[in-house]
């Protein structure tokens, strides 16, 4: 069994560490890692071949012969082509509104497999990519906030005068929002949130944040069976908007998370409640690839309007590489170790009909079966 690590040219993340190297290699794996894949994330090609894998001098090479690719980002189309028919990619494949990213890898004859479908359930809560990653994301989002903010966080009563502390708001309390209350609160701001999800509440105010939202009976059915929003209503947004537009202006920093499953993130700052807050204020939108909770955030960029800054980091997690890449990694080792690897012969043979397996699974040989992204189910889940 072969497992490949090839570089990510658009990720300054890993997906695989010396730890988890050591983890494959006593399962039974030969391990091959491109030269420099570890490089942005601060892994060393000789820490890589400490812990047993063989490096190669591309990734085409890397890949060569692999039963298993793992990535970050979805594959570069020459790694792509290098792989044998039948390997799995397994990585962050981002497979929304793409088809023909995921029909390239259908045609390409590999089994894919995308690590942000992994079911929320108790049994896969070790391989998920999307929580491990999301709460690095609240907390970078503070600090980024911290770096450009010209005032201090915490209250401090010193003999030159008292300094208040810092009014943070943080807009979606998901795994991401509630990382940022946390980290906020840690380094002493005085922090409020919302979510349009009632578990929210209790957990916000377990962490010393005030909630704040519109709790009305949408407001009381408004998490799916998988715990994630729904899209709300017209009515319901004008009422959030104006508890929201009030409470902002007040704010000295706005982190905002907001994200709905599949769909455009919800717009939830206009450029009134920009305008409104105070100068040397500063808004964070971690939301800025799915379009954005911020009115005016640009991907990729830092923008003031009036004396608000707007961060509009791309890959927040890729900003803290380092850890990033160790919680990924390990996300995927889990996943490979319990639903690809036989543990009595040690060789790579999928349980294709593990609910994990099914519901992860993009394409498969040479076709698309992941029923949500244009395919049928696959014959092995019937
Ligand atoms: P997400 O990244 O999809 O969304 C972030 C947050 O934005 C969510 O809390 C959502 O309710 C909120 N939001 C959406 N629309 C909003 C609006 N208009 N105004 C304010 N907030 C809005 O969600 P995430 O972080 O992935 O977590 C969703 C839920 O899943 C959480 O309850 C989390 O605790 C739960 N979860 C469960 C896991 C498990 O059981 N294994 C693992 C990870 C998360």
């Amino acid at each position: 069994m072969k497992i490949a690590v090839a570089a990510e040219a658009e990720d300054t993340r890993v997906a695989a560490t010396p730890d988890v190297v050591k983890r494959y290699v006593n399962a039974g794996a030969d391990v091959v890692i491109e030269t420099g894949a570890g490089a942005k994330a601060r892994v060393t090609d000789s820490a890589f071949q400490d812990a047993g894998a063989t490096i190669a001098a591309s990734g085409v090479e890397a890949v060569n012969g692999a039963d298993i690719v793992l990535t970050v980002r979805r594959p570069a189309p020459e790694t792509l082509a290098a792989m044998k028919q039948g390997a799995m990619v397994i990585g962050a494949l981002d497979p929304y509104g793409d088809e023909a990213g995921l029909r390239a890898m259908a045609n390409a004859g590999v089994a894919s497999v995308a690590m942000e479908l992994m079911p929320r359930i108790t049994r896969a809560q070790s391989m998920d990519i999307l929580s491990s990653q999301a709460n690095l994301a609240g907390y970078q989002a503070v600090i980024d906030a911290a770096e450009v903010f010209d005032r201090a966080f915490p209250m401090m009563m010193t003999a030159a005068g008292t300094v208040p502390a810092a009014k943070v708001f943080v807009m979606g309390a998901g795994v991401a929002g509630l990382q940022a209350i946390a980290t906020a609160r840690r380094l002493g701001a005085a922090v409020s949130a919302t979510d349009v999800r009632p578990a929210a509440k209790e957990q916000v105010a377990s962490l010393g944040a005030k909630f704040i939202a519109v709790e009305n009976d949408e407001f009381k059915q408004a998490e799916t069976a998988g715990g994630y929003a729904k899209e709300m209503s017209d009515d319901y947004k004008r009422q959030q908007a104006e508890l929201v537009a009030s409470h902002i202006a007040k704010q000295d920093i706005v982190i905002t998370t907001a994200l709905i499953p599949g769909r455009p993130a919800p717009k939830l700052i206009n450029a009134a409640m920009v305008n409104a807050m105070a100068p040397g204020s500063v808004i964070v939108d971690l939301a800025v690839e799915r379009g954005g909770n911020v009115e005016g955030a640009v991907p990729g960029e830092v923008v003031t309007i009036g004396g608000t800054t707007i961060i509009g980091h791309l890959n927040v997690p890729g900003r803290i590489a380092t850890t990033a890449s160790l919680l990924y990694a390990k996300n995927l080792f889990t996943f490979i170790d319990t639903c690809l690897i036989d543990k009595e012969s040690k060789a790579f043979s999928p349980k294709w009909d593990d609910e994990l397996v099914t519901a992860t699974l993009l394409t498969k040989d040479g076709a698309l079966v992941h029923e949500r992204f244009g395919g049928a189910k696959p014959q092995s889940a019937a």
